[in-house]
């Protein structure tokens, strides 16, 4: 392959010129944005285990009071893109939010996407589109983009969740901005109860819903008996997989991320496929190491870690007697969608 011509190798008069008509030589910078073979990510293999965060946003929640933060969070941010930016990879966000025993994070919607899974704690909820969305560890709940959400709290004991949105990628696109609004309403019923079962939805005289987001809360209890099912009737199955999904479109629950539960049979090692998007796993249940590009991290409850995309990734259950249940965000919706999704295996 060809040297390329530097920025140096031109007179810096020359240079000045171009800048002076807000122009710029492509050839030094060429091979930057066009790498041979495979992108040259920002985003690092890098963990965030639970045990050094958790004492942190204690005490955010005991120097911060809630109308000071709006959203209480710790942001997980990867140094490779400078913790500045606030992103876990290039299109994904993640942060732990705490909310303590009679809080209220005050209602709003925005245009980027977030879901939140649950960490620790009984007793908050989420109202998303006037559903009262019960939080439970392990239960995912989606608040998609334009959907007015708040956050309460019930209980006596602080709940912690982890938020994972499209920030980066909507905020890239100068697409990013939220809109108060007052307390919201509740109304009756979940769309849990009536889209929840597998193989059928609610037809009332022929007709399929036309709700953007019918599903909002998929509890933990479901997830998880799913996969002890698949792995109990099909004992073949390398990769105990589900991927939670738009019940009346079968397509992923969200347009930009993708959400994932993997259970790994005791003592089992996964390796995972090649693939373009950047992934993040957080453990929900049982001890897990992580091997990302020779990188490895030791995954205990409530950890979470993220590899960037076309690495080599590997999962594996470090414990010989007991299941493992990770939960898994990706940007493969946004690839597919865009055209440049790629699985190298
Ligand atoms: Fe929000």
């Amino acid at each position: 392959m060809n040297e390329l011509g530097r920025l140096e190798d031109l007179p810096p008069d020359y240079v000045q010129a171009l800048r002076a008509q807000n122009l710029v030589p492509l050839w030094p910078s060429l091979r930057a944005v066009l790498p041979p073979g495979k992108p040259r990510p920002n985003t690092r293999p890098t963990h965030w285990p639970y045990q050094a965060l958790r004492p942190l946003l204690l005490q955010a929640g005991e120097l911060t009071p809630m109308e000071k933060a709006e959203r209480r969070v710790l942001v997980l941010a990867n140094p490779g893109h400078g913790l500045e930016k606030m992103q876990a990879s290039a299109a994904m966000y993640l942060g732990m939010q705490l909310l303590l025993p009679g809080e209220w994070a005050p209602s709003h919607r925005h245009t980027p996407n977030a879901v939140r899974m649950v960490v620790e704690g009984e007793g908050a909820w989420t109202n998303v589109d006037g559903e009262k969305c019960p939080m439970q560890r392990g239960d995912l709940i989606l608040t998609p983009t334009g959907l007015w959400h708040d956050h309460g709290h019930d209980g006596t004991e602080p709940v912690v969740w982890l938020d994972v949105l499209d920030l980066p990628l909507v905020h890239y696109m100068e697409a990013s901005y939220h809109v108060d609004g007052p307390r919201q309403s509740v109304k009756p019923g979940h769309g849990e109860r009536a889209w929840l079962r597998g193989g059928v939805v609610p037809m009332p005289v022929f007709q399929r819903s036309a709700q953007a987001y019918p599903l909002l809360r998929y509890p933990w209890t479901e997830t998880r008996a799913a996969l002890q099912s698949l792995a109990a009737d099909q004992p073949e199955l390398q990769a105990v997989q589900v991927g939670y999904v738009n019940p009346e479109t079968g397509a992923a629950a969200q347009n930009i991320l993708g959400f994932y539960a993997l259970m790994l049979r005791p003592g089992q090692t996964l390796r995972l496929p090649v693939r373009s998007p950047a992934c993040v796993f957080h453990l929900i249940e049982g001890a897990a190491q992580a091997r990302i590009e020779g990188e490895s991290f030791t995954l205990a409850e409530a950890d979470t870690c993220c590899a960037p995309g076309y690495s080599e990734v590997s999962l594996a259950n470090t414990s010989a007697s007991a299941p493992a249940f990770i939960f898994i965000a990706d940007e493969t919706p946004l690839h597919q969608k865009l055209g440049v999704f790629e699985n190298r295996d």
